[in-house]
């Protein structure tokens, strides 16, 4: 086989490219960032880019069809247009343009484009944008969450394109027949979700309740979203018997100008007495914890008993 330099080896449209990725980062509409949260994710533009000008020939390679430095720069002037356009997030499904750049991809390679593999393939950019391009796409990682990122972002939605929806309601829709792309999965998924979301809320619901904001938090009913969860031990002291919380630190948040922490209130007007917490924010901090030098021993908030370690860990 003989080696042809390719696009990438001489030059890029590298100003727009950049633009476009730094403005990928505001969007959040049908990205895939918005499917799960990935920390090193490659912005897609980029990865298109380069895929694509991985594959298409430099002019250079082709003196027959581009005889002069000027015909070659001419030709590279127009991939460079191609690749300009298709980087566009507003051109990520536009039919005609990728039609274009597959046209090219199968150009400059016999017709027989090679199948791409990221074995590290972290958030997906790389092989979804191999998909885009027509490209048989394969990933892999070493981190769980990745592969189901990526099983979410490129295995899954192909093997459903055009097909409709199974669930009931869609069924009976008026839209039969008529499912493009990953339309009909997208609706089994919103309504599969929909209905993982109220069973939810009928069986766990109550462990979430309304509750009423305090002025400083904005006044006005809030559905509690999250718990946070502590380890007890019921206080040694036969006369308290309470709850302790074996916590190491009231800190929620450190961060400046977002310092968030809780404050315990002991209730002893019931017979064993319990510990409330207050989330508290602005300046200063909380109170010490109850938690004893290096080891497992807590002081009781409640009646201020202190327990062995052999206590706690057994
Ligand atoms: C920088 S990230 C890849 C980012 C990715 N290109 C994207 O667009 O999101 C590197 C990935 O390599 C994976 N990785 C590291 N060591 C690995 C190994 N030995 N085998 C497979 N994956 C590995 C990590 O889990 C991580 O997801």
């Amino acid at each position: 086989m003989t080696y042809r330099k390719k696009l990438i080896e001489v030059a890029l449209p590298l100003e727009a490219i950049n633009k476009a990725s730094a403005r990928e980062k505001s969007i959040r509409h049908g990205h895939p960032s918005t499917l799960h949260l990935w920390w090193a994710r490659r912005p897609l533009a980029t990865c298109r880019a380069v895929l694509f000008a991985s594959l298409v020939d430099d002019p250079s390679e082709h003196p027959e069809e581009y005889p002069t430095e000027k015909d070659q720069e001419q030709e590279r002037d127009r991939l460079f247009r191609l690749i300009e356009a298709m980087v566009k997030w507003e051109n990520s499904n536009n039919k005609e343009l990728l039609a274009k750049v597959h046209a090219e991809i199968f150009k400059s390679t016999g017709g027989n484009p090679p199948p791409v593999l990221d074995p590290f393939a972290g958030g997906g950019s790389i092989p979804l944008e191999a998909q885009r391009l027509g490209l048989e796409a394969h990933a892999s990682d070493l981190n769980p969450v990745a592969v189901l990122i990526n099983k979410a972002l490129i295995e899954i939605p192909p093997k459903f394109a055009n097909c409709p929806p199974v669930n009931p309601e869609a069924k009976k829709s008026l839209m039969a027949g008529d499912w493009h792309r990953a339309q009909g999965l997208a609706e089994d998924i919103r309504h599969y979700g929909k209905w993982m979301r109220d069973e939810a809320e009928k069986r766990i619901g109550h462990l979430y309740p309304k509750v009423t904001l305090p002025k400083e938090y904005g006044g006005g009913e809030a559905t509690v979203i999250a718990w946070l969860w502590a380890r007890t031990v019921k206080c040694p002291n036969p006369a308290c018997g309470a709850q302790m919380p074996l916590v190491s630190s009231y800190w929620l948040s450190k961060n400046k100008g977002k310092e968030a922490w809780i404050e315990p209130k002991v209730d002893h007007t019931i017979t064993t007495p319990m510990i409330r917490f207050t989330v508290v924010v602005g300046e200063g901090g909380p109170i010490d914890s109850p938690k004893v030098g290096r080891g497992s021993q807590f002081t009781c908030l409640c009646c201020g008993s202190v327990t062995s370690e052999h206590y706690v860990r057994n």
